[in-house]
């Protein structure tokens, strides 16, 4: 599946307002991030986080992790009010994420729920490389090839998730995991607009441009009932912690 920048920018600018609300299993991939972290280190001089939406990650970091600077990027602009109420001291960096650079060399990049928006690893893996200390750390979760499955399963669209062991090839001659931890979560909803409803409020319908007609909508909704009558939505996140290389 294509990975359109403008359009991830698009269509996660206009889920923000709705995105804490359903952003459920997103919450908790942040906090099992941010908990494994700390089993490691939770003291670091520079962090960097990477897509940081609306704050469910940054919340976290800032609660739980000691530092002295933090530089917060993510593609869409409007992301800076929501940091804004959560931190005093930061440096907003708008951007993608594998381009920026911020003033500072970091110890600890970290990133929730985003990096399954870069496609191939090794392109930011390298610029990350560059920008971090040496022995920085990246903690990132992500997700596995079971995410959404009924929706592949039905539709045929998803993104290029990878395996653990894809991601650790794209990482090669840059970072190495240290951790790593996938589960799945199931979410089940009362019925399937609903459900479409929660897919387009956390920003995941940046896959596609295309508006379902009335009658495709329906067809869906008839379809997923027959399959899933439970109408059950498959999440499978992946934490990962690497030490640069
Ligand atoms: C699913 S949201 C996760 C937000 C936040 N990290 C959290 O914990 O809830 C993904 C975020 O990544 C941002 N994003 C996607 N691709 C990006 C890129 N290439 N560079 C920077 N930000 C990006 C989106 O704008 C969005 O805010």
């Amino acid at each position: 599946m294509h990975i359109n920048p403008k359009l991830i920018k698009k269509q996660f600018e206009k889920s923000f307002g709705k995105y804490n609300k359903n952003a459920l299993v997103q919450k908790s991939m942040a906090e099992k991030l941010i908990f494994s972290l700390t089993q490691i280190k939770n003291d670091f001089n520079t962090i960097l986080e990477l897509g940081c939406g609306t704050g469910l990650l940054t919340e976290q970091a800032v609660n739980t992790l000691h530092f002295e600077n933090y530089y917060a990027n993510d593609i869409v602009e409007k992301s800076n009010i929501y940091i804004s109420k959560i931190l005093e001291n930061y440096t907003f960096l708008c951007g993608n994420a594998q381009k920026i650079k911020p003033a500072k060399k970091t110890d600890l990049i970290i990133s929730n729920a985003m990096f399954q928006w870069l496609g191939n690893l090794t392109q930011i893996a390298q610029h990350l490389h560059i920008i971090s200390n040496p022995s920085g750390l990246l903690a990132f979760s992500t997700f596995l090839p079971d995410n959404y499955k009924e929706i592949r399963d039905l539709t045929g669209l998803s993104l290029d998730y990878k395996t653990i062991g894809q991601i650790k090839q794209e990482l090669i001659g840059y970072f190495e995991i240290i951790y790593h931890e996938e589960y799945c979560q199931t979410l089940t909803f009362s019925n399937p607009l609903e459900l479409l409803a929660h897919i387009k409020n956390t920003g995941v319908n940046a896959l596609s441009n295309k508006h379902m007609t009335f009658l495709e909508v329906k067809e869906f909704c008839d379809k997923y009932k027959e399959k899933y009558p439970q109408i059950t939505l498959t999440y499978n996140p992946a934490i990962i912690i690497a030490k640069k290389i």
